[in-house]
């Protein structure tokens, strides 16, 4: 057990991105029905997360981690589920078949609600009112009743986290991820785009090879991972009164688990030491991620490693970098030779989604894809010159085919951003971008692993 921790030790602390609630009552109320409510996941299921994760920061896997940038109760459908799980699977099979490396599917799904903001109040025109901060605290609507904090709706969120949670386990463990029905997975808009194409066309080739091997007896009936699949969740914990709710102790180890999801990340407004957020989550033993902006100094990194990652423990703790596209070739490499030096077992992930946005002439905030692609590039080549393995992306996308990020093989430029700009929060990449991403990313993949085997063979 963590020395002086309980999940609501974070009480006594400064913290950032809070909501003010007007009634302490009926938020107490909302918290002890969760107190009460079947916990998401189970303890064994972060565990094997947590190991998954270690074999990511030894460099034998790489971890895959994307989803919505807010889920909503508006876009609450079957069909974005099944859409964007479909999108990870293809992404992770172009990278497991691209570049011989397991994958590690963890989605910003069932739970993905709550949103820090750069202002706590909105103005338009005269009128100025609180940030919408995720469907899990207020609403969107820019009306003074839809931004007031409703405790109600955290209840809301836990069902449509729980349903969510549910349809993903069927899909993962049911069938829907049999190898066999790779091609399937190609989303309708997307199966004839250049990325489409490229994926039939590796579709077609694991087709092949499955043949291959069903003639030598490996068949989905005899080889269980090859008709299901391990998913797993996270999100950010934003709403400290929601995850110490969902947080129990596992009766096997007598540890505390924050049952919301398998793997929750503190965000890069909300990594303060001596605050509230890194209190919370160091006595969990999930395995977390953390953001690492531009402002994040080498040493003060060491220092929050040492909160939340005492043991060194592998898989524990994830460094997900989101510098921005400019900056990363300049800003990570003091991160990794401070963590090197100490020797500190981390996986680092690229977020190349939160540094590079921008607002469009049009005033939409949008992301230039090929920011996008330029940052994950930036992020392999300097683990290519350290000699550190680019563990992972995190990446915020949706299955359906919005027009949010310009740019990509679509070319979706400023003017198209109207057409289908749904998001409600920040610029997802479609089904059709996120693809492409795949593709780079194995691309950068073969070549570390090619570096890897020159360097061996070199010594
Ligand atoms: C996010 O992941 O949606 C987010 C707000 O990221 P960051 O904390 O890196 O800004
Ligand atoms: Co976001």
């Amino acid at each position: 057990m963590t020395a002086n921790w309980t999940p609501s030790t974070w009480r006594d602390l400064p913290v950032q991105q809070v909501p003010f609630y007007p009634s302490a009552d009926a938020l107490g109320d909302v918290e002890a029905q969760l107190r009460t409510s079947p916990p998401l996941v189970f303890a064994g299921e972060a565990r094997n997360l947590k190991s998954a994760l270690a074999g990511v920061a030894a460099g034998d896997a790489f971890l895959l981690q994307g989803g919505d940038c807010a889920e909503s109760f508006a876009e609450f459908h079957p069909d974005n589920i099944r859409d964007t799980f479909k999108v990870l699977l293809q992404m992770a099979v172009v990278l497991t078949f691209g570049a011989s490396l397991p994958v590690v599917k963890v989605g910003r799904m069932a739970g993905q609600f709550a949103k820090p903001r750069s202002a706590p109040t909105e103005t338009q025109g005269d009128v100025e009112l609180p940030s919408y901060r995720g469907d899990i605290i207020n609403g969107i609507d820019f009306d003074e009743p839809s931004r007031i904090p409703d405790p109600k709706r955290i209840l809301r969120a836990y069902h449509q986290a729980a349903s969510t949670l549910n349809l993903l386990r069927a899909f993962a463990q049911g069938g829907f991820a049999d190898l066999q029905r790779v091609s399937s997975w190609n989303n309708d808009f997307v199966a004839d785009s250049p990325q489409g194409h490229r994926y039939s066309e590796m579709a077609d080739r694991i087709q092949e090879s499955l043949s291959f091997m069903a003639a030598c007896g490996l068949t989905p009936e005899r080889v269980p991972q090859m008709r299901e699949t391990e998913f797993y969740t996270s999100h950010e914990a934003l709403l400290l009164n929601y995850e110490e709710s969902m947080t129990r102790v596992d009766s096997t180890t007598g540890d505390w688990y924050d049952t919301s999801a398998h793997m929750l990340w503190i965000g890069d407004r909300t990594r303060q030491p001596d605050h509230a957020h890194v209190e919370f989550l160091r006595g969990v033993k999930n395995p977390i991620g953390m953001k690492c902006g531009p402002s994040l100094d080498p040493e003060d990194l060491i220092r929050l490693i040492d909160i939340l990652n005492p043991a060194n423990e592998a898989g524990r703790l994830t460094l997900i970098v989101r510098m921005g596209a400019d900056k990363v070739e300049e800003g990570l490499p003091p991160l990794i030779r401070t963590v090197e030096r100490e020797g500190r077992n981390v996986v680092w992930s690229s977020d190349p989604m939160h540094g590079n946005t921008i607002k469009a002439s049009s005033g939409y905030k949008t992301r230039p894809f090929e920011r996008v692609l330029a940052e994950v590039k930036g992020f392999f080549a300097v683990h290519r010159a350290e000699g550190t393995h680019a563990g992972g992306v995190h990446f915020e996308m949706t299955g359906r085919d919005v027009t949010e990020c310009i740019g990509g093989a679509q070319a979706i430029s400023d003017d198209d951003l109207s057409n289908r700009y749904h998001t409600h929060c920040d610029p997802r990449l479609n089904a059709s971008q996120a693809l492409e991403l795949a593709f780079l990313i194995a691309e950068q993949l073969r070549e570390e692993r090619g570096e890897m085997v020159r360097a061996a063979a070199a010594q």
